[in-house]
């Protein structure tokens, strides 16, 4: 059934001019009518509006006054930003956000009643405006701290993934909540999430005096990331053993140390300074 989906759903958009980008697309889109059925589509990096022809581009270009996402910008450090877009504020943004992320992302279905969500849009800053890195949307009152996390191709593997990670963890944090991705993960999505959590929880363990103490609830509390999330991450590395109906953390502070030696373990590139957060819970 899914297969059968997926082999009648032929994609047609293979790139898509985006600011200064071009950017060759991964996966079907439902693009409307004959937008769906165009081979480039043009896509204003600003409001989001897409477009058939490169003419209607460049005039849509030197007319559009938006120069960053709509919303509220509740973090900013240096030239990297984050708006918080209210989805029943913002719809029609958001539809077309997700319509372009859709082009990225192969395992989520695709809502449009925007109402749920919050989106949490990455900037780059220039003098030119804010130039949309990546997002992650979030579900409200939800304990999935992220339903859907994307970073442009052009943008991907220089941290800016891990960055929308940990700042979904900050989030949680304020909330008082304990939180975990929306499943299922993607490949990437699955790769990003476990360097994230196991330079965080080697980091934890790193930092105690006898870490073959430390239990699972604590890194959980310590962290904000779940118990099942741990417990994967520490068997990814073989640092937990099932005993007498339980799991336990084995491991030593030289384990550790050799982990954070190798080259997937590497400090993040871009972390987050809480200290630049600008943000409160909504009730
Ligand atoms: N090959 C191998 N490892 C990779 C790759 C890759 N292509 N991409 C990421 N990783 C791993 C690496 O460990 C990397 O850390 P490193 O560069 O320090 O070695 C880590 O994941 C994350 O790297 P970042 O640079 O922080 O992540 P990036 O900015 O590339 O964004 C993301 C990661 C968001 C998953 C991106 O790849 C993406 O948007 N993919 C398409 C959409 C998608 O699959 N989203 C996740 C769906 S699951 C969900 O939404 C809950
Ligand atoms: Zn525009």
């Amino acid at each position: 059934e899914k297969e059968h989906e997926n082999i009648t759903k032929i994609k047609y958009i293979d790139k898509l001019q985006f600011g200064n980008y071009e950017i060759d697309t991964w996966y079907f889109s439902p693009f409307p009518g004959k937008y769906g059925k165009a081979r480039v589509l043009y896509v204003c990096e600003y409001c989001l509006k897409y477009m058939l022809l490169e003419k209607s581009y460049r005039y849509h270009m030197s007319e559009c006054k938006r120069r960053q996402p709509p919303g509220e910008e509740i973090y900013r450090k240096g030239t990297i930003s984050i708006f918080e877009v209210n989805g029943k504020k913002e719809p029609l943004y958001c539809q077309l956000l997700c319509l372009m992320a859709k082009l990225f992302l192969d395992h989520k279905g695709l809502f449009f009643d925007m109402d749920p969500f919050f989106f949490y849009v990455l900037c780059e800053i220039d003098k030119e405006g804010s130039h949309i890195v990546g997002y992650f949307s979030k579900e409200k009152g939800s304990y999935n701290n992220v339903a859907c996390i994307l970073v442009l191709p052009p943008h991907q593997r220089k941290g800016y993934g891990k960055l929308l990670i940990a700042f979904s963890y900050v989030l949680s944090r304020e909330e008082g909540i304990i939180g975990s991705p929306e499943i299922p993960l993607s490949d990437l999505g699955r790769l990003s999430y476990r360097s994230y959590w196991a330079y965080t929880l080697l980091e934890l363990m790193k930092g105690r005096s006898s870490a073959e103490q430390t239990s699972i609830e604590e890194l959980s509390k310590e962290s904000g990331i779940t118990r099942d999330d741990i417990i994967y991450t520490l068997q990814s590395m073989k640092m937990i053993k099932y005993w007498k109906g339980q799991n336990v953390i084995c491991v030593t502070a030289k384990t550790i140390h050799e982990h954070l030696q190798l080259p997937q373990f590497k400090r993040p590139k871009l972390t987050i300074d809480l200290n630049l957060l600008n943000w409160k819970p909504h009730n």
